[in-house]
Formats: C-alpha cells, sequence, structure tokens
C-alpha cells in the first residue's frame, strides 16, 4: 500500500490537543529504554585488495583493535582463494552496547587470476540471508532472529588515480543489489587535493556509466557539520580516507595521524581526508538507515528472489519450475501474506499425503508379491508331494505284477508236474461232492 492508498482506507484523523496528560508522550522513552537494553549490533564488510589499509581504517573507525588479534597483517596472508572471515567485538559507549562484526574477505583480488573471486562474498551474503529467512519463517518464533546480516560493504579503491580496474567494476555491478556498498578511495595521502578531486569524478562518472547503485546516503541534519565545512558530508562519496594507528604530537596537541618529513596527513581532519565524514555518517547518522535498506531492500529483494524460485542473478535457474510472471510480480508486492503461506502449508501437507500414498502403495504391492510367492511355493510343493504318491503306486503295481507272474509259473509247474489243470482239479472235487 502506498501512504495515499492507506490514508484513503483510513477514516478521517481529527486532531486533538489534551488538556492534561495521560502518558503516552512517553512511549519514545519507553522505546529508547527497550533499545539500550537489547543493544545494536552491526555487521560491517570490508573488500579490497591486501594492504590497502582495510585493517588500520576500522581499527581507527572503532578507536579499538576489533580488526587484528585473528587477522594475520599483509606479510602473513598467503591464502590465494578469497576467504571469508568474521571477528566480533562487543563496544561500549555511554551505557549503550554495540555488537560490530567485521567481515574480512583475505585473498579478495589478490590472485593472478580474479575471475570468480566475487562468488564467496556472495555466497556469504545470502547464506546470512537464508538464514534469517529460515528463523523468521520457522512456525514457532520465540524472538526477533539473530541478525547477521551484513549491514555494509565498504569496498577500497586503490589510490591509482586511473579511475576503477575491471575487477572494481565487476564487483560493484555483482553486489550493488545485494549490500549496501560504499565505496572508499584508500591511502588518499598519497594524492595531491587536486588528483584526489580528479579521481573522486572520474569514479563517480564510471559508477553511473556502469549503472552501479552504490548506497546514497539520505540528508540529515547532522550534515549540517559538513556543511559548516564548506561541502556536505554526502558529497565527499567515495570517501578518499587516511588511516593511521599512531598518535602523533603537533604544539602540544595529541593527534591521530601519518607523519612524514614534509608534515603530517591528519586523519580526523576534513582537510585532509574524509575520514571524520565516513566514521560519522556510517556510526552516527546512517548506522539505523543502513540496517533498514538492507532490511527493506536487498534482504526483501533476496527474500522475493528466493520465494519466486530464482537464482542469484535474479533469472531463472534452468532446472527449475516454471513460475509465471504475474507470481513474480505478485511476490515482490507482497511483504507478509498470510494466504501465501496457507497455500504453502497445504501444499506441504498435499505433499506429504502424496508421499504417504504412494508408500502405502509400495507396502500393498510388497504384500501381494509374498502372498503370490507363497501360494507358488505350495502348489510346488503339492506337485512335489503328488509326484512322489504317483512314483509310490507306480513301484506298488510293478511289485504286484512280478508278485502275480511269479505265481502263474509256480501254478504250470505244478499242473506239469501233476498232469492235471487247477480248474480241472476244481471241477471234478465239485462233482464229487
Ligand atoms: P590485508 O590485511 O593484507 O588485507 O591488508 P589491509 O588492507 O588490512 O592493510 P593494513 O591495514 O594492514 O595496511 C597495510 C599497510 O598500509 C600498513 O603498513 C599500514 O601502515 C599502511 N596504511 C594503512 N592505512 C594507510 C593510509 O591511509 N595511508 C598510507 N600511506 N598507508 C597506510
Amino acid at each position: 500500500f502506498s501512504k495515499a492508498d492507506r490514508d484513503r482506507t483510513l477514516p478521517e484523523k481529527k486532531t486533538k490537543e489534551l488538556d492534561c496528560y495521560v502518558g503516552f508522550a512517553n512511549l519514545p522513552n519507553q522505546v529508547y529504554r527497550k533499545a539500550l537494553k537489547k543493544g545494536f549490533d552491526f555487521t560491517l564488510m570490508v573488500v579490497g585488495e591486501s594492504g590497502l589499509g582495510k585493517s588500520t581504517l576500522i581499527n581507527s573507525m572503532f578507536l579499538a583493535d576489533v580488526y587484528s588479534a585473528e587477522h594475520p597483517g599483509p606479510s602473513q596472508r598467503v591464502k590465494k582463494t578469497v576467504q571469508v572471515e568474521t571477528s566480533c567485538t562487543l563496544l561500549k559507549e555511554n551505557g549503550v552496547n554495540l555488537t560490530l562484526t567485521v567481515v574480512d574477505t583475505p585473498g579478495f583480488g589478490d590472485a593472478v587470476d580474479n575471475s570468480n573471486c566475487w562468488q564467496p562474498i556472495i555466497d556469504y551474503i545470502e547464506s546470512r540471508y537464508e538464514e534469517y529467512l529460515n528463523a523468521e519463517s520457522r512456525v514457532n518464533r520465540k524472538s526477533q532472529p539473530l541478525d547477521t546480516r551484513v549491514h555494509c560493504c565498504l569496498y577500497f579503491i586503490a589510490p591509482s588515480g586511473h579511475g576503477l580496474k575491471p575487477l572494481d567494476v565487476e564487483f560493484m555491478q555483482r553486489l550493488h543489489d545485494k549490500v549496501n556498498i560504499i565505496p572508499i578511495i584508500a591511502k588518499a595521502d598519497t594524492m595531491t587535493p587536486e588528483e584526489c578531486a580528479h579521481f573522486k569524478k572520474q569514479i563517480l562518472n564510471e559508477v553511473a556509466q556502469h549503472k552501479i547503485k552504490i548506497y546514497e546516503f539520505p540528508d540529515t541534519e547532522d550534515d549540517d557539520e559538513g556543511k559548516a565545512n564548506g561541502k556536505k558530508l554526502k558529497d565527499r562519496v567515495p570517501m578518499a580516507v587516511v588511516g593511521s594507528n599512531t598518535i602523533v604530537e603537533i604544539d602540544g596537541k595529541k593527534i591521530r595521524g601519518r607523519k612524514y618529513p614534509w608534515g603530517v596527513a591528519e586523519v580526523e581532519n576534513l582537510e585532509h581526508c574524509d575520514f571524520i565524514a565516513l566514521r560519522n555518517m556510517l556510526i552516527r547518522t546512517h548506522l539505523q538507515d543502513l540496517k533498514d535498506v538492507t532490511n527493506n531492500v536487498h534482504y526483501e529483494n533476496y527474500r522475493c528472489r528466493k520465494l519466486a524460485g530464482l537464482g542469484q542473478d535474479g533469472k531463472q535457474p534452468r532446472n527449475s519450475n516454471n513460475v509465471s510472471q504475474s507470481v513474480i510480480n505478485n511476490t515482490f508486492m507482497t511483504v507478509w501474506n498470510p494466504l501465501a503461506q496457507m497455500e504453502e502449508e497445504k501444499r506441504e501437507h498435499d505433499a506429504k499425503m502424496k508421499k504417504m500414498e504412494s508408500e502405502m502403495e509400495q507396502v500393498f504391492e510388497m504384500k501381494v508379491k509374498e502372498k503370490k510367492q507363497k501360494l507358488k511355493d505350495s502348489e510346488a510343493d503339492l506337485q512335489k508331494r503328488h509326484e512322489q504318491m504317483r512314483k509310490s503306486l507306480e513301484a506298488q503295481i510293478k511289485e504286484l505284477d512280478e508278485k502275480r507272474k511269479a505265481l502263474e509259473a509256480e501254478k504250470s509247474t505244478w499242473e506239469q508236474a501233476n498232469g492235471i489243470s487247477i480248474e480241472e482239479l476244481r471241477r471234478r472235487s465239485l462233482e464229487r461232492e
């Protein structure tokens, strides 16, 4: 629903100023207390070739060693395939807890052949979305699912002064609809202010030319701070940064910077680099917006692609079932649709029933087969017994036949010896009687 649609469906609103205190003016405090108790979490991904100053910048930004213990420095990095590593730190400031997860991608752009080196990064981002989607779609959702989605990706561009490399373009094109990308010009102290300004223009032109959608910082009141410096903070994108974890002393003042024989490049000086602009926008003013855009745009895109059965590139996988365009469109418009869920559950139930039916059919077929085999066995048994009986009767007949023949031979021998036949003898004895 658009706001206009919603206004049309709602009854007309009357404004009424209350004369006395009811208490709902305290609502923001309730939300504040609840949020404070729960704490905040933020996942920041850093991508860029080795040695561009990623760890130095992140540590400078949070003024803490959030990116070192488990992460070896450049000299120890021997991996030639892209890995994804995470480190989690709980930061506390004035009673507010921030769980910061830094996702590092060692090996990115370091190989001779860098084709597909973005794939492990896409897989990682999507797997976090999948985890969240699974947790969200569970029937029993005990609490808000743990949010491990990547809220922002700082993409480090080498200060070459020659615009974007093909790998930079390819990476941003492949990830711009999956995560908030903020391009960063690394080691800005290696360029003069003019070179840096020209490099920024070149990058922005190429970003527009390749239709790359980088994260757009919305205007906020805090931008006044930037205006005071003659330039809006968001106009500094792509931010050219200098990182340093060492403190140098100038005129008795301790500052974070890089000391050279010709001067000091101050990290926290907007005249020298955009570090402060980046830190303010990323942490102070736009952290929640980055999370909102991740949830409302990138995660929603992923969810819709997933529900519509589309692949990572947003196209229909070759072996998937055909989903009509209207289904895809409807899915993209839907934020939460109980009917769709019911439909899905019905489909699952039908599939279950079908499976049970086919299992029962299998059992039935097996039983019929068993019965048939039993009948066959007993038929063979009967046949065998019948054959045995026949053979024994034949043997008896043969024996009797032989006995009969022996008796007849004995009879004829006796008749010859006595000169009279048995029949004649029987007739004479009958006459005598
Ligand atoms: P991997 O851990 O290999 O990915 O490197 P990385 O990108 O984390 O770079 P790292 O922070 O380890 O810095 C590499 C080198 O660059 C170190 O010697 C840093 O002191 C130096 N360095 C970091 N930031 C800057 C910077 O802004 N300007 C200059 N000139 N050097 C920097």
